[in-house]
């Protein structure tokens, strides 16, 4: 009879970590250990992966295909909602661990496991998402970093990985600390933590210099239906493939280079390298199709709700009722933004050319100066000033004064005055 060990789902990226947390949960902590690697679009081949795992001593080796989850449950929300993180980050990983969260809590749920566990170190932002997300899905189930609780540095991990035979991945060893996925990618530590100094070339792949990308640039024309884009220079895509050739695209004209001074959720301030090609023009050409066909209000509370969305993605609360909420309110406001966004890529500068939409809210009759065409109403302009400027007229009839200095600023700033000839002086008085 073989007696009953609990089970543990362990998110398995395929690294020293991970590799060395299988055999670390088996042994040190007793559990039968299924691992779970979710491709988000920039994982190595699955079957090496799943063979490694087993040989770590897993009894179960799940790889799910989650490029097409990531993109339309949170990519494309996060888009609409033109959420970035202190104005500039994408998110890419922020949005990959709930995915991975949610698909750990279904796989511990199909094999009966009592906890989870994940590959993250105590300093940084993503062990806070994962605990989060699964106290948020399943409250019930237990979390487990085995980075927390050990002790082992790299080299006492490379050690344990030899003394217990286990394949570890044969990679030239990078000076950096790299998360990627479909929506983007991240890079720390190294050199890159001094923030006066300029990342190295290495630390970039996906994009070229901007400086050797082609000078001629390129041109594309993104089509949006209801907030999200569907069609590349006229090309029906999937989301998947649509992010994908926007990644190569703006990686090949240098677009997309992101290096950021950050404010990590648990208190520290870091350096961090993105490239994130697709999000960044995605994010452009979405601006620019809402600039066209969202009224003012809608268009300045959004970017409240940016903020706040981003905020909360970054902080590990996809799954609160807050979140949700704001997804509702975002999904509300983008049934009319539909249309063509055109763009110029052109040695890392990304420029608008052109947008247009069936909805747009832009009526040339109304803006234009052509005396002929306008069909303004110029005399309501009077009525509506005399209404919009009356608290202040009243206010400086009332109570007189400016609430700034008040001193003629003409005392301050040299003048030149031309009379002309014959004419009395008509400048400065008195004196
Ligand atoms: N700073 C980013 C975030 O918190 C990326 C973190 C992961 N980056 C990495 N190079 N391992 O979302």
């Amino acid at each position: 009879m073989t007696t009953e060990r609990p089970r543990c789902v362990l998110a398995f990226s395929g690294g020293l970590d991970t590799t060395v947390a299988v055999h670390w949960l088996t042994h040190e902590r007793g559990f039968e250990v299924v691992t779970l690697s979710a491709d988000l679009g920039e994982t190595e081949d699955t079957e090496a992966l799943q063979r490694r795992s087993l040989a770590a001593g897993a009894v179960a080796a799940h790889v799910v295909d989650a490029k097409e989850l990531l993109v339309s449950n949170f990519i494309w929300p996060t888009l609409q909602a033109g959420a970035m993180y202190q104005g500039v980050y994408p998110l890419a990983t922020a949005l990959g661990r709930p995915l991975i969260a949610r698909l750990l809590v279904e796989v511990a749920r199909e094999v009966g496991a009592s906890a989870v566990a994940h590959g993250c170190t105590a300093k940084g932002n993503d062990q806070v998402r994962f605990d989060v997300a699964v106290g948020a899905l399943a409250p019930a189930l237990q979390v487990v970093a085995p980075l927390r609780e050990w002790s082992m540095g790299r080299s006492e991990e490379i050690a344990y990985a030899a003394a217990h035979g286990l394949e570890v991945r044969a990679t030239v060893e990078s000076p950096y600390s790299i998360d990627a996925n479909l929506w983007g990618r991240s890079v720390e530590t190294g050199i890159l933590e001094d923030p006066w100094v300029s990342p190295p070339e290495s630390a970039y792949e996906w994009t070229a210099a901007p400086e050797s990308a082609p000078p001629e640039g390129a041109e594309v024309e993104i089509h949006f239906e209801a907030g999200i884009p569907t069609r590349l220079d006229g090309e029906e895509l999937s989301g998947v493939e649509l992010v994908e050739g926007l990644n190569r695209l703006g990686g090949a004209h240098g677009v997309g280079r992101i290096d950021h001074v950050e404010d990590r959720l648990v208190g520290i301030k870091s350096r961090e390298i993105y490239e994130a090609p697709a999000a960044v023009v995605l994010d452009m050409a979405h601006r620019q199709l809402e600039a066209l066909t969202l009224p003012r209000d809608v268009l300045r509370f959004k970017r409240l709700v940016a903020d706040e969305w981003a905020q909360l993605t970054y902080d590990g609360l996809w799954f609160s009722h807050l979140r949700q909420s704001l997804g509702a309110f975002v999904a509300s406001t983008q049934p009319l933004v539909t249309g063509e966004v055109r763009l110029r890529l052109r040695q890392g500068a990304l420029t608008v050319l052109g947008r247009s939409s069936p909805s747009s809210l832009y009526r040339r009759e109304l803006a234009t100066y052509e005396r002929q065409d306008d069909r303004f109403q110029h005399q309501a302009a009077t009525g509506f000033l005399s209404i919009f400027g009356l608290p202040l007229r009243t206010q400086a009839q009332v109570q007189g004064r400016l609430w700034e200095d008040s001193r003629p600023l003409l005392q301050s700033a040299p003048r030149g005055i031309a009379a002309a000839p014959g004419s009395e002086e008509p400048g400065a008085s008195g004196g």
